[in-house]
């Protein structure tokens, strides 16, 4: 069954969160070579749109070579993650 629509995106059940926090409230910051670090009242949902629990503050895997996807699990120093944003 497609439940996508004509953007390609799935039509998924709400996020929980999704009413009762603005996205100023949230801080999405990308770290050096690592992780975006999160805070905030976010909720985090799988690509089936399963709330996938988390803390207060998470670490969302930039680099890809996290085994604990969605979450940095610190491989980005193994990698050697270049994630230079500045020019
Ligand atoms: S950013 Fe840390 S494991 Fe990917």
């Amino acid at each position: 069954m497609n439940r996508g629509n004509s953007l390609g995106q799935h039509n998924r059940a709400p996020c929980t969160l999704g009413n009762m926090a603005r996205i100023a409230d949230v801080n999405i910051t990308p770290s050096d070579n690592g992780p975006y670090l999160v805070s905030g009242a976010v909720c985090l949902a799988d690509v089936d749109g399963h709330e996938v629990p988390h803390g207060e503050y998470m670490a969302l895997c930039r680099c890809g070579g996290s085994k604990n996807k969605p979450f940095c699990d610190g491989m980005h120093a193994a990698v050697a993650f270049d994630g230079t944003l500045k020019k």
